[in-house]
């Protein structure tokens, strides 16, 4: 793949000058290497190899695991841009082997190494010395975050580094848009849209590097927390460059609780009682937020937003070029983010069709980083997801369908809400349907395009529409916590613009001039073509206000698109 393979690259280049050691770590770099297949896994679209690669499905918990602890044994390290690459290593490795290493550019140059063992960290952090600085006072709060410093001259600034930087941010709009027109087929368009815009490798080990940050952090006041990504750092839907929620769980101290004795004497901790779970929640990240604010290096704009449905700490961890949430007691955005996990884990044509309509709306600002009335990528998700379970034959199960499925382990009910759902996926048989990407794409709009928004729910519990329960534009019902709708948010216009959109779209995949490369030559830009097209800015997007242009065309070519949906769905009824 791509990165691995740069990422091999730059490997074997310091393998002579550094100690690189590959021996004694054979079992941990092959579990490590599931994961990581796990997590970037390169895609097909034939339905066998789907079958086959089901079998070897390993669930979130055991990826998150195994990187967890592959995050607490690195360190982020902040250098110059011209540090030099062998010295850097070998100066690293003197305090033991390095499993992994890469350097990425973010506000300067960093480097995440990863130590073979949690001796040579401790080592490392040992011989660090305290920054002596004359004119300015500090916190001493020591933490995994560093500084590489050079007095001699192995740094000259005329001497090459020779460092490969791993992106951390995705190509702008356009060079994609230039990218997917040299493809040749819309298929291939939409693989290589995954392949852009996917986390890679490296990006998810600094996702789990900065919540091991903020744990060492959060764990001078609960050692026993765990601090761990959700949402789509994690759930195989992550676009490089988006947000990274985390999840405070304190859940390891009050959750066990040791067997009280029948009889006789014992001793329990005296605990200050609070109101409510959620005062509890909001003490904890108000104290939590305040150790960020005050203490957590490289973590500025630190704000408590707690009087939110799900209140949280957001910052920005700067080293990461990360926006961070930080969460407590969010179970169920937890089983959510498993679940969505496990769809993508399901089928390939999952995940690439998340990530092209994920692209495609933020392509048209349906979906914005600003919170506002926009839909969210969550419920967008949810709404593919929706999409699948109403082929013929159903792509992917229904939630209920996968809770039939669940054995006695997996029985999970949240402050009352049954989250409850198969955790073996070889327990799940899926129907035979092999529709191309390109045919499932051009269907997802025309779903869309005439979906009774005003009557009815969107529920991939059930995998059918449901009567809409209240008053609301766009109603998709959450997953786990069914009374709640996860788009309660979007107001009528963005709706529309939505539906306009997925109109023009599934038009113009129609368009034999849209649909079919274009050509081209190494000099002149390729014309844009299929996906291309869609990305590109559309006529429908400024439909604004609701009131008198609402329902009119806003031109010839909308006009015939209109018609031509109009043709197509009495086709369908005929
Ligand atoms: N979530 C939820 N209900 C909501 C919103 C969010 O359960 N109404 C959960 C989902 O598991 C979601 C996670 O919280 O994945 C994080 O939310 P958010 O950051 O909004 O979405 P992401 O899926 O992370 O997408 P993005 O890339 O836009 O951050
Ligand atoms: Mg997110």
């Amino acid at each position: 793949m791509r990165l691995s393979a740069s990422f091999g690259a730059a490997m074997a280049s310091t393998l002579a000058v550094c100690r690189l050691h590959m021996k004694g770590r054979g079992s941990l770099s092959k579990c490590l290497q599931k994961v990581d297949t796990f997590l970037h896994r390169t895609i097909g679209t034939n339905v066998v190899a789907v079958k086959e690669e089901r079998e070897g499905c390993k669930s979130l918990y055991g990826v998150q695991a195994a990187r967890q602890e592959q995050a607490e044994r690195s360190v982020l390290v902040s250098c110059h841009a011209r540090t030099n690459e062998k010295n850097f290593l070998k100066y690293l490795s003197r305090h033991g082997d390095i499993n992994k290493y890469f350097f990425y550019e973010s506000y300067g140059m960093y480097a995440v190494v990863e130590f073979a063992n949690r001796e040579s960290l401790a080592s490392l952090l040992e011989e660090a010395a305290i920054p002596s600085i004359s004119h300015e006072s500090m916190v001493p709060f020591k933490s995994r975050l560093l500084s590489l410093r050079n007095l001699g001259s192995a740094d000259a600034p005329n001497q090459r580094s020779g460092q490969q930087c791993q992106p951390q941010t995705t190509i702008p709009i356009n060079e994609l848009i230039q990218r997917l027109s040299r493809e040749e087929s819309i298929e291939q368009q939409i693989t290589s849209l995954t392949d852009v815009y996917q986390l890679t490798e490296e990006n998810s080990r600094l996702r789990f590097l900065v919540c091991s940050l903020l744990k060492d952090i959060a764990a001078a006041y609960f050692p026993e927390c765990t601090i761990n990504p959700f949402g789509s750092s994690v759930n195989g839907f992550g676009k490089l460059g988006c947000d990274l929620d985390m999840f405070l769980d304190v859940d390891g101290i009050s959750g066990r609780n040791a067997k009280m004795p029948k009889s006789g004497l014992w001793l329990e901790y005296q605990m200050k009682r609070a109101s409510s779970e959620r005062a509890v929640t909001q003490s904890l990240l108000s104290v939590i937020g305040d150790c960020v604010d005050q203490f957590g290096p490289g973590c500025v704009g630190v704000q408590k937003i707690l009087n939110a449905r799900c209140p949280l700490v957001r910052f920005a961890h700067q080293p990461s070029g990360f926006q961070c949430d930080l969460t407590a007691n969010n179970r169920v955005a937890m089983k959510s983010t498993e679940l969505l996990y496990l769809y993508g884990e399901l089928d390939p044509r999952v995940r690439h069709l998340v990530f092209t309509v994920r692209c495609w709306a933020r392509a048209h600002g349906i979906t914005s980083s600003i919170p506002g009335a926009w839909i969210t990528n969550f419920s967008l998700t949810v709404m593919v997801l929706f999409f699948l379970q109403r082929g013929s034959p159903p792509i992917i199960p229904t939630l209920d369908h996968l809770r039939d499925l669940a054995g006695p382990g997996d029985k999970n009910v949240i402050e009352g809400n049954d989250c409850t759902f198969v955790s073996d996926f070889s327990k799940i048989q899926l129907l035979s349907n092999t529709e191309t990407l390109e045919k499932l794409l051009c269907e997802f709009f025309e779903f869309y395009s005439t979906f009774a928004f005003n009557r009815m729910s969107i529920s991939i519990r059930k995998g059918n529409e449901q009567n809409k329960p209240e008053v609301a534009p766009l109603h998709i019902q959450n997953p786990f916590e069914t009374s709640l709708n996860v788009s309660k948010n979007v107001n009528a216009t963005q709706l529309d613009r939505f539906v306009a959109l997925c109109q023009e779209s599934s038009w113009l995949l129609h368009q034999s001039d849209t649909n079919t490369p274009r050509g081209g030559n190494a000099e002149k830009a390729p014309t844009p073509w299929g996906l291309a097209t869609l990305l590109m800015p559309s006529q429908v997007a400024g439909i604004k206000g609701r009131k008198k242009r609402r329902r009119e065309p806003a031109s010839e070519r909308i006009k015939s698109l209109l018609e031509s949906l109009k043709n197509t769905n009495q086709h369908k009824k005929s």
